[in-house]
C-alpha cells in the first residue's frame, strides 16, 4: 500500500490558493471526505508495518491538523474578499430611468386651480376653506332654497346617515357646491371682502362622460358698496381672457339660481369654432363657462349683511370642465381614474 503524503500536501496547498468557497469544500473533501486521501491514508495504518505506522500516523495528524486550519483560513479570506467588494459597490438610484419617469406631479385640475387661485389673488382675493360635510342650511335654506323647493332638483344630494349620531348639528349632507361657503364667510368677515373658495363637491349623479359624483368648484364672493353687474362682466372677461386668450368673446345671459338675483349664465364664444357652430357647443357658438349673478338680499340678511349697505356678486365655475376643454379631455371620469398613463401627460 502506497501512502502519497506529497500528494496531500500539494491539495493543502492547493486549498490556500482556492478563490472560492466552492473550491474550498471540494478540495477539503478530496482530502477529507469518507474516501478522501487522508480517510484512506488512515485506514491504510492496519496493513502496514509498525515502523511505518510510528512514522506515518504522525505526519498524517499533522496534516488533518494542516487541512482543518488551511481550510478556516482560506474560507475566512474569501467571505472578507467579497464583504469588501460588497462596501464598493454603491447604488446609485438616479440612473433608473424609470423612477425618473415616475417622477410625481399635481393633478391637472390642481395645476389649473392653482394658477386660477394666483390670478384673483392678483385682484385682492383670498382663499377660504368651507367644509365638505355641512349642514342643509348652509348648503341650501340660507341660499334662499327652502326645503321641498322645487329648485332642489338643481342638486341632487347625498345626505349624511345621522342614525348614529349622539350630537345633532342639524341635518348633513356632503356640500353640492362650494356656495356654501357664502354665509360662512358672511358670518365670519366684516364686508367689504373678496373671497375665493375652491374645492371638492357631491352630487349624486349618474356618471357618464359629462357627469362625476365628486367634483371641483371654484367660487368667488365679492361683497362692496356699489357692486354690481359691470364687475361681473369684468371678472368674467378677465377669467376666460387668461385661460382661452385675449380674443375670446364673453357673454351674460339670464340664469335662474335661488341665492343671485339677477342670476347669470356666463358664456365664452366656442373656442373651437370660433362662433360658427360645432358639436362641442351644440351649434351655438357658444359655451356656458360659469354661473354667477348679485347675490339675493336673503342670503346677505342671512350673512348678518344689510342689502342697503351693501350689494355682493358669487361667481361659480367647474375647474374640471374648463381643464377639459383646455386640453380636449372629452370624458370627465378619465380625470379621477388614477390612470397615471394619462395623468403624466399634463
Ligand atoms: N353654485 C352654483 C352651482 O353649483 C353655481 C353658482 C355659483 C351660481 C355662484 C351662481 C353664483 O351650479
Amino acid at each position: 500500500m502506497d501512502i502519497d503524503l506529497n500528494q496531500i500536501e500539494e491539495i493543502i496547498n492547493q486549498i490556500g490558493q482556492a478563490q472560492t468557497l466552492e473550491e474550498v469544500d471540494a478540495l477539503y473533501l478530496k482530502l477529507m471526505g469518507k474516501s478522501g486521501y487522508i480517510a484512506t491514508a488512515t485506514r491504510s495504518l492496519s496493513v502496514i508495518s509498525k515502523d511505518q505506522v510510528k512514522e506515518i500516523a504522525p505526519k498524517l495528524t499533522q496534516l488533518r491538523q494542516l487541512t482543518e486550519t488551511a481550510t478556516k483560513k482560506t474560507r475566512l479570506e474569501i467571505k472578507e474578499k467579497e464583504y469588501e467588494k460588497l462596501d464598493l459597490e454603491q447604488l446609485d438610484l438616479t440612473t433608473f430611468e424609470k423612477i425618473k419617469q415616475r417622477k410625481g406631479h399635481l393633478h391637472p385640475v390642481t395645476q389649473f386651480e392653482i394658477e386660477i387661485a394666483e390670478l384673483f389673488s392678483k385682484l385682492g382675493f383670498q382663499q377660504f376653506d368651507a367644509p365638505h360635510i355641512d349642514t342643509d342650511e348652509n348648503n341650501f335654506e340660507l341660499l334662499n332654497i327652502p326645503d321641498n323647493h322645487p329648485a332642489r332638483d338643481l342638486w341632487d344630494t347625498l345626505y349624511i346617515d345621522q342614525s348614529k349620531l349622539k350630537v345633532s348639528p342639524g341635518k348633513l349632507l356632503l356640500r353640492t357646491h362650494t356656495s356654501n361657503s357664502q354665509v360662512h364667510i358672511m358670518k365670519g368677515l366684516k364686508p367689504p371682502f373678496r373671497m375665493m373658495s375652491i374645492g371638492r363637491c357631491f352630487r349624486y349623479e349618474n356618471l357618464d362622460a359629462r357627469h362625476e359624483h365628486t367634483f371641483d368648484q371654484f367660487e368667488l364672493i365679492y361683497i362692496d358698496k356699489g357692486v354690481n353687474m359691470g364687475n361681473l362682466q369684468y371678472l368674467s372677461e378677465y377669467f376666460l381672457k387668461a385661460v382661452f386668450g385675449s380674443d375670446i368673446k364673453v357673454r351674460l345671459k339670464p340664469k335662474y339660481y335661488p341665492f343671485v338675483e339677477p342670476g347669470a349664465g356666463v358664456d365664452g364664444q366656442c373656442i373651437f369654432c370660433h362662433g360658427a357652430g360645432c358639436k362641442v357647443c351644440s351649434n351655438s357658438g357658444w359655451l356656458e363657462l360659469a354661473g354667477a349673478g348679485m347675490i339675493h338680499p336673503n342670503v346677505l340678511r342671512n350673512g348678518g349683511i344689510d342689502p342697503k349697505k351693501y350689494s355682493g356678486i358669487a361667481w361659480g365655475f367647474g375647474p374640471e370642465r374648463m381643464v377639459m376643454l383646455k386640453y380636449g379631455i372629452e370624458d370627465i371620469r378619465l380625470l379621477k381614474s388614477g390612470n397615471l398613463k394619462f395623468l403624466e401627460r399634463y
